[in-house]
């Protein structure tokens, strides 16, 4: 979603803005803008779609000035135009915004009975004319920012600037991240860190309802009790802030050929000397008698897949929801229930909601996420961190297979704390993984040759059972984000309640099916859609292969796996298909139209 950057500094800001919104970009965005103060006089630049635009712009109409703000807009009130990209202005002030304000009509209301004109559809440009407003009644800069900030409800990250202040940059945050970055004698505001790795490794994270006061050489920060407050800060590790793609076309290339290297460092993380699980000590299963999961998107499935590990193995009974409608339906929460919350970010505005709402009602509110720093990690009373390295592209995929390498890890060391059988092979066979994903990753040849005939399908069916029916969901998911091709995941024995009505000839179906127990019906279930002239493209082992018989239009054959690992390898060749058909259909693979990466809206 929307990505904020700010600069007091010694050099041009613009060059430091544009760079900073670059590193943003993967947040997702469809229009950009910086504004700067200089010599006292405050402007800006903006430009609809990508950055190279903004950056064509400052070559015709460049913008000096050593303090700026600048801003990757993705478009929730009014189209992405160039009037609606930010900084939005009014009067002498100028403001960058990640969120949305609930309350912008009564505002604006409000606002309009002052006189006061909008040029926007924004719900933003309420925020730069309630303080325009409030400066025009005699409030300095520092006021008038904290009055409006007062005055909004919603999610918001904001970054102010003012004309005629070259050293005043005010920063706040409400339910959106915000990390001010100190430099030497510069300082930088940044919706994460990885904006700010160039500039600086010293980072303090705003608090919810923060209100901070920066100048080049110092920060001052109120807390939502309007009570001075003191924020570390901390020393980030610049690897970790690494925004590159080391060769690859593209970042999901990158993430996917990545996976070996972070689910070894995944398992290194939560495995001792010995090869036992070990996980925080205040995380104990034994007095835990119900698992509540709670993401969405990628990580949702995650949490399906993982329900089927912690039941069958940890025999714990599992609630899993999407967060979205998790965080309206009030559930009742028994006692003894430990809430997990799932999320790549770490701040995903449902999966964060959902969390406040089982604060004080869980025994014990858990978060498994990939930015150990974010909002969902602070807000849990045991964070879990994925050690995926960060995740650029908008397609999860590493964080997915270390999503379910830790949620598998966990699920055997609650079966372990409540003396339940451990599947054959478990622990032990958890360290074949990053081999096993290795040579997943592998039958990539095969997946492109078969991808190129699915970029010419129109729908596209996903079909798996047990605990691979949620990696159906998760391909499907996948191709459609990526290809914007219309694809549906099934539980296989789900076909002929329905979705059979769609196979013809002209719709693939992929069948992810390892040889396991069930295989034998899933067979029964390809053959089903072959006798309807479906074409069967299936996922499989050797075994598997061997015994499906004949009419399948294409088989890519995987390595044999230990079945409880089967839902992580079997991801790989659901990225793959994803990443490639999107390659054969020429769609912009990282930054996937209308998609964010960081949902940090509803
Ligand atoms: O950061 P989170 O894991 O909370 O994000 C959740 C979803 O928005 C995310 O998984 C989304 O579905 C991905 N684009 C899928 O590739």
């Amino acid at each position: 979603m929307c990505g904020i950057i700010g600069v007091l500094g010694n050099h041009e800001a613009a060059p430091i803005l544009v760079e900073a919104l670059k590193r943003l970009e993967y947040r997702g965005y469809d229009s950009a803008g910086i504004a700067t103060v200089n010599r006292g006089a405050l402007a800006r630049r903006r430009a609809v779609g990508k950055l190279a635009n903004l950056s064509d712009l400052l070559v015709h109409e460049p913008l000096a000035g050593k303090s700026g703000i600048g801003h990757t807009r993705w478009a929730t009130h009014g189209a992405p135009t160039v009037g609606n990209a930010h900084p939005h202005k009014a009067g002498s002030v100028a403001v960058v915004h990640n969120g949305i304000i609930e309350n912008f009509k009564e505002l604006r209301e409000e606002l309009s009975h002052k006189d006061i004109r909008f040029s926007t559809d924004t719900d933003t440009e309420t925020v730069a004319l309630l303080c325009g407003y409030h400066m025009s009644q005699g409030l300095d800069p520092v006021d008038a920012a904290r009055t409006t900030m007062r005055a909004l409800e919603g999610a918001f990250a904001l970054a102010f600037l003012f004309e005629g202040h070259e050293d005043l940059m005010i920063a706040t945050r409400k339910g959106s991240p915000l990390a001010i970055g100190h430099g030497d004698g510069e300082m930088f505001v940044g919706s994460d860190a990885i904006a700010l790795a160039p500039f600086t490794d010293q980072i303090t994270y705003l608090e919810e309802d923060d209100f901070a006061v920066l100048t080049r050489s110092s920060l001052t920060i109120w807390d939502k009790h309007d009570m001075l407050a003191n924020r570390d800060m901390r020393q980030i590790v610049l690897e970790s802030a690494r925004v590159d793609k080391d060769g690859h076309k593209h970042f999901m290339a990158k993430e996917i050929a990545e996976q070996p290297v972070a689910l070894d460092r995944a398992l290194n993380a939560y495995t001792n000397t010995s090869g036992d699980i070990t996980l925080p000590e205040e995380l104990d299963f034994t007095k835990i008698e119900r698992l509540t999961m709670v993401a969405c998107g990628t990580a949702y499935y995650a949490c399906m897949v993982a329900k089927y590990w912690f039941e069958t193995i940890a025999r714990l009974p599992v609630e899993v929801d999407v967060a979205s409608e998790f965080r309206y339906r009030e559930p009742p929460v028994p006692a003894g229930t430990l809430a997990l919350f799932v999320s790549q970010s770490g701040e995903t505005a449902d999966t964060l909601a959902a969390l406040r709402y089982m604060e004080g009602k869980a025994h014990q509110i858990a978060g498994l996420v990939n930015v150990a720093e974010s909002s969902i990690a602070r807000g849990s009373d045991v964070v879990l961190p994925l050690h995926a390295g960060p995740e650029i592209s908008v397609a999860s995929t590493k964080a997915f297979t270390c999503q379910l390498t830790v949620l598998l890890m966990l699920a055997i060391r609650a079966a372990q704390q409540r003396g339940m059988a451990l599947p054959e092979g478990m622990p032990a066979d958890l360290r074949s993984l990053p081999g096993l994903i290795h040579q997943a990753l592998a039958t990539e040849q095969q997946v492109k040759s078969s991808s190129r005939d699915l970029a010419k399908a129109q729908d596209i069916i996903f079909l798996g059972r047990g605990q691979l029916y949620p990696l159906a969901l998760e391909g499907a998911l996948k191709l459609k984000e990526l290809s914007y091709i219309h694809a549906e995941g099934y539980a296989s024995g789900e076909l002929k309640h329905g979705p059979i009505a769609l196979i013809d000839e002209k719709v693939p179906v992929v069948v992810l099916a390892p040889r396991d127990a069930l295989f034998e019906k899933t067979v029964s279930n390809m053959q089903e859609v072959m006798a309807r002239g479906g074409k069967v493209i299936l996922v499989t082992d050797a075994e598997g292969a061997r015994l499906a018989g004949e009419g399948t239009h294409e088989v890519i054959v995987m390595p044999q796996v230990p079945n409880t690992l089967a839902p992580i390898l079997y991801a790989i060749p659901a990225q793959q298909i994803a990443y490639f058909t999107a390659i054969a259909k020429g769609t912009d693979v990282d930054q996937p139209r209308n998609l964010a990466k960081s949902v940090t809206v509803e």
